[in-house]
């Protein structure tokens, strides 16, 4: 295997293991929201959530534009939609009203799945087969 091969292999596996956090916070925070756990617990989950997505998605933007990926634009699209969803949930969260909370991190979790299968699907083909 050549050492762009390698390279290309490493970051998809990088990136499936980054999905599988993203998603898992995710999941504990529909789960927090769902059993009305306290202001506390649901913030702590939100905080990481948020953090470990914003940092998650400006690694798979840098990868992008390294690679120049013809989906850049609709995909930081998505990518900005999420987090804007997040920093909803969040302002919520802060003003003290959990009642929407586990409607729209379902509905989240739902957006994230579909862009995984799709967006990030086409883009981890395009780093396996490219230079
Ligand atoms: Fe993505």
């Amino acid at each position: 295997m050549s050492n762009i091969a390698e390279f290309n292999a490493a970051s998809n596996a990088d990136t499936d293991r980054e999905h599988e956090i993203q998603l898992g916070l995710l999941r504990a925070l529909c789960k927090a929201a769902g059993e009305n756990r306290d202001a506390a617990a649901i913030g702590e989950i939100l905080d990481r959530l948020i953090a470990y997505s914003e940092a998650h998605f400006a690694s798979e933007e840098l990868l992008m534009r390294l690679k120049s990926y013809d989906d850049y634009e609709d995909h930081v699209e998505d990518h900005a939609q999420m987090m804007d969803t997040l920093r909803g949930i969040a302002a919520s969260h802060a003003e003290g009203d959990p009642s929407l909370i586990a409607g729209r991190a379902t509905e989240l979790l739902g957006f994230i799945g579909k862009h995984i299968a799709t967006r990030d699907r086409r883009f981890a083909d395009y780093v396996r087969n490219g230079l």
